[in-house]
């Protein structure tokens, strides 16, 4: 994968110092980053945040790789992360203390705090009105994070006491694959894109997805990286399975419906079935024996759960209201943000 696109100042000086090999000059950004108000749906610093992320991942061909632990970059990194992450409790402080307060024990309060979400369903949709074009951008915008599936909560293994470690392990071999490489859910993902005449290779899209669905990614490894957040991580894998299987069955249903591509809705009934497995083990055997060995955890599971299920809510909103308009929910590339390596060389 390349650099991507710069959407602003913030993200621009970044990806130029990636790709120059220049230094990074944080104190001239840093007043840029404090100065923006809505960081969740800011296209400059959810960009710039991916990219410092992208790095402890597959990485850019066009970056030295030791790029991954310059301290000036970590340091912008933490700057985003901090105005991010406070602008996540902050809307978030609502259902994770109703979550805390509820009945019964971590496992019922998460299966609680995700039915109390009563955010647009976007599966719904799916299932009964998308065109075949908007099935695929709603495909694209999810690529970004399926070409990757699991990678982010692999970081947390080693951050969790036995139990909850090997739960983790066991859900984590599944999302794998199980031993069986073309049954890996990003492979199998890969292949439904494919069918559906999509460019399945690794951040295609990254440039046009808009940064509501960069926003949901970036919470993912705000939440995966950092040790200290590690009951959020499992609060937010949680999240993802308990919310997974009946929004699948209706995926499955809208691309029969729509005759779109056996292999992809192959990728979602995979989910149907172990999604119902994982749920339980995500929500009892990871969280709850988390919770058991440290108490202190239980905010922080919750707090994981509630950005899971915000960031879903806000990409769903930002994608029905685009269809609703009869508009693309995907952004158009002006020339006028390419970087300047690709204006040079043009
Ligand atoms: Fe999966
Ligand atoms: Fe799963």
């Amino acid at each position: 994968m390349q650099l991507p696109l710069h959407r602003g100042p913030v993200s621009r000086a970044l990806t130029d110092s990636l790709r120059d090999g220049t230094p990074l000059d944080v104190a001239a950004l840093l007043p840029l980053v404090e100065a923006v108000e809505d960081v969740v749906r800011d296209e400059d610093l959810q960009l710039a945040l991916w990219t410092a992320y992208e790095l402890h991942y597959g990485g850019f061909d066009d970056v030295d790789a030791g790029r991954e632990w310059d301290p000036e970059v970590l340091r912008l990194r933490g700057a985003l992360e901090a105005r991010f992450e406070e602008q996540l409790r902050a809307l978030t402080a609502g259902p994770v203390a109703a979550a805390l307060d509820g009945p019964g024990d971590v496992a019922d309060r998460i299966f609680a705090q995700a039915n109390a979400a009563d955010g647009p369903s976007l599966s719904r949709f799916l299932q009964r009105e998308a065109t075949a074009e908007q099935f695929r951008e709603v495909l694209v915008h999810r690529s970004v994070y399926q070409l990757k599936e699991a990678d982010p909560h692999t970081f947390v293994i080693p951050r969790l006491p036995g139990a909850a470690k090997v739960a983790l392990v066991e859900l984590q071999f599944d999302e794998y694959g199980a031993g069986r490489p073309e049954r890996q859910h990003a492979q199998m993902f890969a292949a439904g894109m494919d069918e559906c005449g999509l460019d399945s290779s690794y951040g295609a899209y990254v440039d046009v997805v808009p940064a509501a669905t960069l926003a949901l990614n970036n919470a993912m490894s705000l939440l995966c990286l950092h040790r200290r957040l590690r009951g959020a991580a499992v609060g937010h894998l949680a999240a993802i399975e308990v919310t997974s299987s009946l929004p699948c069955r209706k995926y499955v249903q809208g691309l029969r419906r729509l005759d779109l591509s056996p292999a992809m809705a192959e990728y979602f009934d995979e989910h149907v079935e172990a999604d119902a497995v994982h749920e339980q083990v995500a929500t009892r055997d990871i969280c709850a024996a988390a919770v058991e060995h440290e108490p202190a955890l239980a905010e922080d599971v919750h707090f994981g759960v509630a950005v899971s299920l915000l960031m879903d809510e806000l990409l769903a909103e930002h994608v029905l209201a685009c269809f609703g308009d009869g508009a693309s929910s995907l952004r158009s590339v002006e020339p006028a943000v390419r970087t300047s390596a690709a204006r040079s060389a043009a």
